[in-house]
């Protein structure tokens, strides 16, 4: 699969991000062994693949757990109590957000998703979600 996406992308200009990306959509990260697949086909150094990868924080370089609750910490969220939010979702969790080690819930930072008004907002599993506490997010996962 990997050399597949990599032969997509790897004539086109600036093709190795959208093709981490298309890899990681389809195995849900970019596993180890990848950095070499696209190093070789891009015609590039591992630390260049390593250097984009550890640059854009959307990439995960290991399995994600069955859940990922993404909630935005930007300014006007942060307003109307994100950040309690996130502190309740830690102490629930067991996990602090950006912790690629978490093996129940993903929790993950997200600047903003466009839904300033209704903030806090979070998205579960992809599910949108506005004004947004612990409790409800945490149901939505099924966790608890
Ligand atoms: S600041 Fe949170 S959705 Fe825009």
């Amino acid at each position: 699969m990997l050399c597949e996406v990599v032969a997509a992308w790897a004539d086109r200009p600036g093709g190795l991000l959208p093709a981490l990306r298309e890899a990681q959509l389809q195995l849900g990260y970019v596993p180890a062994e990848a950095v070499q697949v696209f190093a070789d086909g891009f015609n590039i150094s591992r630390a260049e693949v390593h250097g984009v990868l550890s640059f854009y924080h959307d990439f995960r370089t290991t399995p994600p757990p069955p859940t990922t609750i993404r909630l935005c910490r930007a300014e006007a969220c942060q307003a109307v109590g994100a950040e309690s939010v996130a502190r309740a979702l830690e102490a629930a969790c067991g996990t602090t957000f950006g912790a690629e080690d978490a093996s129940v819930v993903a929790l993950e930072t997200v600047y903003c998703f466009g839904n300033c008004a209704v903030g806090p907002t979070a998205e579960v599993n992809g599910r949108l979600v506005a004004q947004a506490d612990a409790e409800r997010l945490l149901s939505l996962a099924e966790v608890n």
